[in-house]
């Protein structure tokens, strides 16, 4: 089949919309205002997935809520990163059988990452008879076509075609956060890491353009957002294959000033240029913090994943960055117990924890994915050694989130204040630049403000301050 991104045209974009509103005729007319749940597991892409979602929602006239048994539409947005992940939403889903019983008239929707798996699709398909809905992440933008449908007949849709995937530009969307969104700049990824589903779900590697990214940042500066995380598998290969020739460092560049402050993940160290160091050297807006996936700290292993790079390598762009950004925070994302992984191996992963000194990370068990080739490979590591592997390296990186956390005390440090402590009445809570969580004494009329707050302590995770 030829895979190649199709740019969903203005014109299908405003056919969605024209649907929304003749939904919400229709539940304009219905006795009660009719609510949503929209459930979102997996990454950040689909959070931003689930906001487009919901914004689609609210224009066929819909409202929120966390409630299954008052919800018309339930939607749950899927991961397919882990066994364990794909799990929690079959026993979810499942439930949902009795609730559908006590109200027939109700949608379920099932999307996102994991029905893209063909036998996951089918398994819906033959086991869960009370799911409606069945779409990937390909046909997102056609929501409102396919609700509509369903709403006029009744039957099932399944929307799981294999297809490279596409652009769809001028989707409603309701954010969860007034202060800080996400933005996706990119779709897919062509990296085929051999234990990752990713590449098989979401597509082909493709990019928006600067101009298309840069409106929807001056929109949403205007409407009061002061942080924006630019979303992508890899952003540095952002642009790459596209006819403008856009690169990473050029939208940042963009972007520079049009809101306070600005992160983004993830990035691959294999193409993490000097020119993007630089840039981030450089702007006004983009935070110091880099999350910089290692995976494993073994050559044998990291070739085996298919990552094209060394460990070396890593440290190279390590040091680069810390030389170019002082101060700049690093967090990761580690594998325990990839196929094949030796003790010697694992020691390498914790000996480069020690020397790059996170200030945390993602740590993992490797999970093997149908289709993928480390699921295929023979030399599987035992249960049981790849959780004692994990316990390992969390107790390690404990440490060392710890240490990283007392050293900033003294500082002061800007923190963009999130919101009222969840802890403690009286104190407000936000971050630094460099990513890390301050607690302090407070006034919520300062949430969206950035002011300096001086360090005076620390905890597991979190720093205590005094605002100067
Ligand atoms: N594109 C990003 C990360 C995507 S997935 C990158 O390249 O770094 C987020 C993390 O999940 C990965 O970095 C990896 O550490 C982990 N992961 C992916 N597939 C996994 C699997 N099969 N088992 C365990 N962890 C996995
Ligand atoms: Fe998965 Fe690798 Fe792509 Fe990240 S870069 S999404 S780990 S295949
Ligand atoms: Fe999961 Fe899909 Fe993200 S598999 S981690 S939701 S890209």
């Amino acid at each position: 089949m030829e895979r190649k991104t199709t740019q969903i045209s203005q014109a299908e974009v405003e056919r969605q919309l024209t649907l929304c509103d003749d939904i919400c005729r229709v539940t304009g007319q219905w006795a009660d205002k009719p609510l949503a749940l929209v459930d979102t597991y997996g990454c950040q892409q689909n959070e931003a997935d689930s906001e487009r979602i919901r914004g689609y929602l609210e224009r066929m006239g819909f409202g929120f809520t966390d409630d299954p048994e008052q919800a018309r539409i339930i939607v749950i947005n899927t991961c397919a990163i882990r066994e364990h992940a794909e799990q929690r939403v079959l026993g979810n889903v499942g439930a949902l059988v009795h609730t559908k019983r006590r109200h027939p008239e109700q949608l379920i929707c099932l999307c996102g990452c994991m029905v893209q798996e063909k036998h996951v699709a089918e398994k819906i398909r033959q086991s869960y008879r009370h799911v409606d809905l069945v779409f990937g992440p390909h046909a997102l933008w056609k929501f409102p076509e396919m609700v509509h449908t369903l709403l006029t007949q009744r039957g099932r849709i399944f929307s799981v075609a294999d297809e490279a995937g596409s652009i769809a530009e001028g989707i409603p969307t309701v954010r969860q956060d007034g202060i800080k969104a996400w933005v996706s700049i990119m779709y897919g990824c062509n990296n085929f890491c051999t234990y990752c589903i990713v590449p098989y779900v979401r597509g082909r590697e493709r990019s928006r353009t600067i101009a298309d990214i840069a409106a929807e940042a001056e929109n949403m500066a205007a409407s009061g957002t002061k942080e924006i995380m630019l979303l992508g598998q890899n952003v540095n290969s952002f642009g790459l294959g596209s006819e403008n020739g856009e690169t990473f460092p050029q939208l940042l560049h963009a972007l520079d000033g049009v809101v306070p402050r600005i992160r983004f993940m993830t990035s691959h160290p294999k193409d993490l240029s000097d020119a993007l160091i630089e840039e981030m050297a450089h702007s006004k807006s983009v935070c110091p913090q880099f999350h910089l996936p290692v995976q494993s700290g073994s050559d044998r292993i990291l070739q085996e994943m298919n990552r094209h790079y060394t460990r070396e390598h890593y440290l190279e762009r390590v040091r680069a960055l810390r030389s170019a950004i002082p101060n700049v925070g690093l967090t990761t994302d580690i594998i325990a117990g990839f196929p094949g992984e030796t003790d010697a191996e694992f020691e390498d992963t914790l000996s480069l924890v020690e020397q790059v000194r996170y200030d945390s990370a993602y740590t993992f068990i490797y999970s093997p994915r149908q289709g993928t080739r480390a699921a295929a490979m023979e030399n599987q590591v035992d249960e049981a050694i790849k959780h004692e592997r994990l316990s390992r390296l969390i107790a390690l990186q404990e440490g060392i989130t710890k240490e990283q956390l007392t050293g900033c005390i003294g500082r002061t440090e800007d923190v963009l204040v999130e919101g009222a402590s969840r802890r403690q009445a009286g104190f407000v809570s936000g971050r630094t630049g460099r990513g890390m969580m301050v607690n302090f004494e407070g006034n919520e009329e300062w949430i969206g403000q950035i002011v300096p707050v001086q360090i005076t302590g620390s905890g597991t995770n979190t720093l205590r301050g005094i605002r100067k």
